[in-house]
């Protein structure tokens, strides 16, 4: 029976408490420290806003707080893989590369970004995950073609999409499936501290893993319990 344990909680601290060895995947979408380019939702008078408000959770974050837990926690078949925003790539990089025998990113590209109204510049329509593990870890390698470190799908929308509360990062289910079920088997745990409104945990649900999720802020963490909720019953 597939089981999931939810912590409204400082993932910083909570992460102490998780046994040793006890993790098949951290798949997680931590702060991207991009707060402070944000400029607010962008207001247009033909249409609803677009969300481009990136919120107060989203500063002092650096990798290297995770690394100690991350490797602790971890079996050694076990994997990680953490989205990660263009300006943290080399911390990133920097931290954890030195720990594991591979290193490697994995593209997301948006069918769907937010568009460029002026024009000026590229649409900002992928995103990194950066991925890393040791030999001998679970890999479900699929066909030569199904294994590129590139994937393509629209943002998350429609009824997949909450609006109450919105999260302005929601990932999709599609995307969160596919990267699980390369990484982990049936019966795994699968591990998110920064889970938002907790789309790994569906992922992991519905593809039979097990879940521990861990988010701080209230809203959120109440809409993935929610979610969750639903799936099991
Ligand atoms: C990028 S979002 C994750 C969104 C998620 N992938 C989803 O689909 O809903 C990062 C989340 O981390 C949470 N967060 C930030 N700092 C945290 C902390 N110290 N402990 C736990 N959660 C934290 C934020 O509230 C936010 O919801």
């Amino acid at each position: 029976m597939t089981k999931f344990y939810l912590y409204h909680a400082d993932a910083f601290k909570k992460l102490k408490t998780i046994p040793d060895n006890s993790i098949d995947l951290i798949l997680t979408d931590p702060p991207y420290n991009l707060s402070s380019y944000s400029t607010g939702n962008m207001k247009f008078s033909w249409r609803s806003d677009i969300n481009n408000d990136l919120a107060t959770w989203d500063r002092n974050f650096n990798p290297i707080d995770l690394k100690d837990d991350f490797v602790r926690i971890l079996k050694p078949t076990g994997n990680i893989m953490a989205f990660c925003s263009y300006n943290l790539i080399g911390k990133w990089h920097e931290t954890f590369d030195p720990l594991f025998d591979t290193f490697q990113f994995f593209v997301w590209h948006k069918t769907n970004p937010v568009p460029k109204f002026r024009k000026a510049g590229f649409l900002n329509s992928c995103e990194l995950v950066v991925c890393m593990w040791n030999k001998g870890h679970v890999w479900n390698f699929g066909r030569q073609n199904e294994m590129h470190n590139f994937f393509e799908s629209p943002i998350c929308m429609g009824p997949e999409r909450l609006k109450n509360p919105k999260h302005p990062t929601q990932k999709p289910i599609l995307l969160l499936t596919h990267l699980l079920k390369i990484a982990t088997n049936e019966g795994d745990t699968v591990l998110d501290p920064f889970m938002g409104v907790g789309s790994t945990g569906v992922a992991a649900l519905q593809n039979k893993r097990n879940f521990i999720g861990i988010e701080l802020e209230k809203d959120y963490f109440d809409a993935a319990q929610k979610r969750l909720k639903n799936i099991l019953l």
